[in-house]
């Protein structure tokens, strides 16, 4: 079913994160789903020459006051904010908690997790006010299972997980839905900067050994956006081909 298909205008998707990588498919899946997308991003360089989407805002995540332009600038341009796809993330450094640096540390929970808890706090007025809404945020199954040497990263995404439960509690007889999927690796362009080792250990870890395409996040992100959704509320959605147990 198309997003849009109701005879309604069609519903307005903000995507953080949206310039590249699994955020970019995300929105362009939306995209082809009907929705007017509004790509968020701290750096839109990525798209130039690449897609457009009918609206493109240059966001933090981190800071409050650039979240309230970004949401004013969204409003004012495009009318409602239907879709809200928490997608921004960084991974930070691949060392253990006793290297860990302080203010990488600071970094990647205040992008990963506090990015999320920012844009909900200043979408989620106006999802209430028109009683309608489906909020999905990208954790990973890092957030469940912990992975060596990225102690940061595995928090940040554990957070979001319990983020994602208790708005959706907080939502619950509103009209707004909140999600989150946690996906194994995906084939982005980050594998080239990979070694083939490390990605095959990393295959060696799902069952189906393969890698998670960005296809098949952007498929269940738009399912949980979308109209047919209606029963679903603070779950967790696993994109891990038989790696997670729970
Ligand atoms: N790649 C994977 O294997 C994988 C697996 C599971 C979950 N995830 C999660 O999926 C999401 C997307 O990952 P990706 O691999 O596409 O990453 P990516 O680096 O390709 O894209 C991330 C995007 O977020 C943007 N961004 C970063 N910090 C920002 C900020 N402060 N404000 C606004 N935008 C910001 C970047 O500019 C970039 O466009 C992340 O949350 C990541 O943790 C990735």
């Amino acid at each position: 079913m198309r997003l849009g298909s109701s005879g309604r205008a069609a519903p307005v998707a903000v995507v953080t994160g949206a310039a590249k990588g699994i955020g970019f498919g995300i929105a362009k899946r939306l995209e082809r789903a009907g929705c007017q997308v509004s790509a968020w991003d701290n750096n839109l360089r990525p798209l130039c020459g690449r897609h457009r989407f009918a609206h493109e805002v240059d966001v933090d995540v981190v800071h409050a006051d650039s979240v309230a332009c970004a949401v004013e600038r969204t409003l004012a341009d495009l009318g409602r904010i239907d879709v809200l796809v928490n997608n921004a993330g960084v991974n930070g450094p691949t060392v253990p908690v006793w290297e860990y640096p302080e203010a990488e540390w600071d970094r990647v929970l205040a992008v990963d997790l506090k990015g999320v808890f920012l844009c909900c706090r200043a979408v989620i007025p106006h999802m209430r006010e028109q009683g309608s809404g489906r909020i999905v945020n990208v954790s990973s199954v890092v957030g469940k299972e912990g992975n060596a040497k990225a102690p940061a990263y595995s928090a940040a995404k554990a957070g979001v997980i319990g983020l994602t439960k208790s708005l959706a509690k907080d939502l619950v007889g509103e009209g707004v839905l909140v999600n989150c999927v946690t996906p194994a690796m995906v084939e982005t362009e980050l594998l080239l900067e990979m070694t083939s080792d490390y990605i095959d250990m990393v295959r060696a870890k799902i069952p189906m050994g393969r890698l998670c395409t960005v296809e098949e996040v952007a498929d269940m992100v738009a399912w949980l956006a979308g109209p047919e959704c209606t029963f679903c509320t603070g779950a967790v959605f696993d994109l891990s081909g038989g790696r997670a147990t729970y």
